[in-house]
């Protein structure tokens, strides 16, 4: 890794932190026992390539069971194709998936037993949302399958987890997005899954609706405790829902943690680029020094080697100083409302490198003036590592 830290970077596996919240969730109507045993998740090198395409690069990640993962990452950067080797829809060219102890490779689709729900899931559209939510049980072999009326409540107790109670006899083209999307979840449900993966399950639905159906899957998840895959290409959603997030680039896990971590300490340029807005000053250590062009930085970095680097940090990480302080001087440029806060960019030094910074909305009229400012939290990278 040519990351360089600037503070300390604690990745802790989280993994304890699902099973804390099944717990605090006693006393919510817990669905009787009926729930599939849950397992946790090993995934060792899987590489997959498409003729001359290589979608995944020697993935590896262990997911505990009970916790729920995202995969996060650009269109292209391998989510899809994760997912579904994990469900057994498709097969890695090297490694190994295992669930629990068990070999996943070798197991079908129906022994995997996972659960699924895809962008825009079709849901048969001659059957009710009852019989939807059914389906999965009334095909199982005989010796297998629930009697109708324990079926029947299974079903029933689905619709009120999903907050579908009532509509249990339409058809799916009564339902609004958001409701088919929630017989989808019920229906994926209904198997015991082993696992859950849901890929991009909110995706095709307005940005309203979606906010409140992974708030809403959150609280699911905490009831349910399923072992859940979460695939996305929105930071937002991501960092709100999950347990732990894997950033995922051009078929490689960059890095695995916690929200938290994952938006304070970024291991990578690219990491810090696609979650949150990052900016990037190349500047230059000497002696344990950091020079923006002649002007030593007020920033401590013990321990780095002298060569360039760049300064990573976040627009609304930064605080003003004085002059001669060993701040950042710029110029602001212009200056623009940006939600509840205002962004200004700023030219620094003679080669007008650009920054952003967010300051209180109230601060208005500021362009043309000088001012310095210091990030608090800042991490420096390779330029390389910037480049790659
Ligand atoms: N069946 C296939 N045949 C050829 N190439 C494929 C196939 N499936 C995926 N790929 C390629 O593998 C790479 C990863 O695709 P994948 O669908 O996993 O991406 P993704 O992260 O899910 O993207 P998106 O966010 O757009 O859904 C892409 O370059 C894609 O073109
Ligand atoms: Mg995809």
């Amino acid at each position: 890794m040519d990351a360089v830290t600037g503070n300390d970077l604690n990745i802790r596996a989280g993994l304890g932190s699902a099973h804390a919240r099944i717990a605090a969730a006693e006393g919510l109507r817990p669905l009787a026992g009926t729930w599939g045993k849950q397992v946790d998740v090993t995934v060792e090198n899987v590489a997959r390539s498409f003729g001359d395409t290589a979608a995944l690069h020697g993935v590896s990640l262990k997911i505990a069971s009970g916790e729920l993962v995202a995969l996060l990452g650009p269109s292209g950067s391998g989510k899809t194709t994760l997912l579904r080797i994990l469900g057994g829809l498709d097969f890695p060219s090297e490694g190994r998936v295992l669930f629990g102890a068990e070999d996943a490779l070798g197991l079908s689709v129906q022994e995997r037993n996972v659960g699924f729900v895809f962008q825009s899931y079709a849901l048969f559209r001659h059957m009710t949302v009852h019989d939807n939510i059914a389906f999965g049980l009334s095909v199982r072999p005989a010796k297998r399958r629930p009697a109708k009326a324990a079926i029947k409540k299974r079903v029933d107790e689905l619709l009120d987890l999903v907050q579908l109670t009532d509509l249990g006899k339409r058809y799916p083209a009564q339902l609004s997005g958001g409701q088919r999307q929630r017989v989808a979840l019920a229906r994926a449900l209904a198997i015991e899954p082993r696992i859950l993966l849901l890929d991009e399950p909110f995706g095709a639905l307005d940005a309203k609706v979606r906010k409140d159906l992974r708030r809403w899957l959150r609280e699911i998840h905490d009831r349910t405790g399923h072992t859940t895959v979460f695939v996305t290409h929105d930071q937002d959603e991501a960092l709100e829902l999950a347990d732990r997030v894997a950033v995922l680039n051009k078929g490689r896990i960059e890095q695995i943690g916690t929200p938290d971590e994952i938006y304070d300490a970024p291991a990578t340029p690219f990491v810090a680029g696609f979650i949150g807005e990052t900016n990037a000053l190349p500047v230059r250590v000497e002696s344990g020094k950091i020079f923006l062009d002649d002007r030593a930085l007020d920033l401590a970095s013990t321990g780095e080697a002298d060569g360039p680097r760049m300064l990573a940090f976040r627009p609304h990480d930064i605080e003003f100083t004085g002059e001669g302080a060993g701040g950042i001087a710029g110029l602001v440029v212009s200056e623009l409302r940006h939600g509840a806060t205002r962004r200004l960019a700023i030219e620094v030094g003679p080669q007008r490198h650009r920054i952003e910074i967010d300051v209180g909305a109230e601060t208005a009229g500021q362009k043309g003036n000088r001012v310095v400012v210091l990030p608090r939290s800042w991490r420096l990278f390779s330029p390389d590592a910037f480049r790659g």
